[in-house]
């Protein structure tokens, strides 16, 4: 079945302000420190910029990418497709994504990370879909929960698409049958 954008979940104007929001919350949180960010390539890019733009503690950023084995999700255990630049030992690390939903992908990179020895390592996510949690994790800066959807927009993609678009919208069959039907 193809699929087609639906109507708007989350609007630009509310991203915008959950991000006011979470950046004040970690200026305020890490007062006196230096933080550094790190983005979960790629669909954390647009909302790591955004974030970053709130927070009024002096921070540095940097990128990694990973994949989950095994194609499919539910392994737990991911692959480092692009390590960090910068070492993260005694450094506030955070780590910035997109979105949890499983929360398997965060949880083995979570374990990756600590091997390192930061100072202090935190999770914030733009989304969390908490009914399809699998992974015990403490995320603590969240968005926003949202329903248990297939959303694109704002960094998140279908298959490589629809990561361009500024509002979050939900992703439907579009009833017309298709290619990859
Ligand atoms: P997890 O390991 O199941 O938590 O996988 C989380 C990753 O799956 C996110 O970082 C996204 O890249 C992707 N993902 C999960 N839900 C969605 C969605 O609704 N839209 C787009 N990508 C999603
Ligand atoms: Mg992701």
């Amino acid at each position: 079945m193809a699929k087609k954008v639906s109507e708007v979940l989350v609007s630009r104007t509310e991203i915008a302000e959950i991000c006011a929001r979470l950046g004040a919350e970690i200026s305020a949180d890490y007062q006196g420190k230096e933080i550094l960010l790190i983005c979960v390539l790629k669909g954390a890019i647009v909302f790591m910029a955004d974030l970053m733009r709130e927070i009024t503690v002096p921070c540095e950023i940097d990128f990694m990418s990973v994949q989950s084995y095994s194609g499919t999700k539910s392994t737990g255990v991911v692959r480092i497709l692009k390590d960090l630049d910068l070492d993260i030992a005694d450094r506030h690390v955070i780590v910035v994504e997109d979105i949890i939903d499983s929360g398997l992908t965060l949880s083995h990179l979570l374990d990756i990370l600590k091997t390192r020895k930061p100072a202090s390592l935190k999770i914030c996510a733009c989304f969390d879909k908490p009914d399809r949690r699998l992974a015990e994790l403490d995320v603590d800066y969240i968005g926003m929960a949202i329903p248990d959807e297939f959303i694109v927009g704002y960094g998140l993609d279908y298959e490589g698409q629809y990561r361009n678009l500024p509002d979050i919208s939900i992703l439907v069959d579009d009833g017309q049958g298709g290619m990859n039907e």
